[in-house]
């Protein structure tokens, strides 16, 4: 490993507190070298090599759907539909589960917001929906690995100046036969993880999270 600088060390401190959640993206598209870019930065995060195993096969895919395509107007709806039936069957489920209910609350809030304003953020909203599939193995910890790829992939969005939002839903989407046909993805093999990105359509501030010394603790 070459030795890092100390301009090195403030550029990526500097990238790390200017990451943020973006939900608003102007209509200009970036390049497909600047797409190609945070995928690389992607394929670079950790995976579970021991999970697995010695597969010849790549552990991770990455399915870039461009906001006016053939299949972005395929994977709206259905991407909608399970969101409403995500909702649907968790209110049944709460029903008679006080203390899930008062849990879930602001979960049902954000999927009857969604069901609401008749689409999900982050799926058409943005020049890219990029979905990240990692391939299941044992034990289980694929969603883990994802969330190293789009950290790496959200950092590099943010060194390039786009803006960049995480779609959870789309997690929940891996078991959506006609979602993972559509993306050319194996049903049953992979779990997935999907975000936005585009140029944000409003600055926003650093991150502001609480001092390091209001968190930190060193026992003896
Ligand atoms: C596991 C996880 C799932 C998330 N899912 C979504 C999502 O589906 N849509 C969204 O807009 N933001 C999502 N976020 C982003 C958080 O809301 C956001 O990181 C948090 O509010 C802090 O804001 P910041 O990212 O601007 O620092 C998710 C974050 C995490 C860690």
């Amino acid at each position: 490993m070459t030795a890092k600088t100390d301009q090195d060390n403030a550029i990526l401190d500097r990238i790390i507190g200017e990451r943020r959640s973006h939900r608003k993206f102007t209509a200009d598209i970036p390049t497909d070298e600047m797409i190609e870019s945070i995928v690389h930065a992607g394929l670079h995060a950790p995976f579970a090599a021991s999970a697995i195993g010695n597969s010849t096969d790549y552990f991770r895919r990455f399915v870039v759907v461009r906001k006016e395509s053939k299949a972005m107007k395929a994977l709206i709806p259905l991407v909608f539909e399970e969101v409403v039936a995500m909702a649907s069957a968790l209110v049944r489920e709460t029903s008679h589960n006080a203390g899930l209910r008062s849990k879930a609350a602001g979960f049902i809030n954000r999927l009857a917001m969604i069901r609401n304003m008749g689409m999900v953020p982050g799926i058409g909203t943005a020049p890219f929906y990029i979905v990240v599939a990692e391939k299941k193995g044992f034990p289980p910890v694929e969603q883990q690995s994802l969330a190293h790829c789009m950290e790496n992939m959200w950092l590099k969005a943010t060194a390039l100046g786009l803006g960049f939002q995480l779609v959870s839903v789309t997690a929940q989407m891996a078991v959506n036969e006609q979602f993972c046909r559509i993306l050319g993805l194996e049903p049953g093999r992979w779990a997935l993880m999907g975000c936005a990105t585009g140029y944000p359509a409003e600055p926003l501030s650093p991150s502001i999270r609480p001092s390091v010394e209001e968190v930190i603790t060193w026992p003896e």
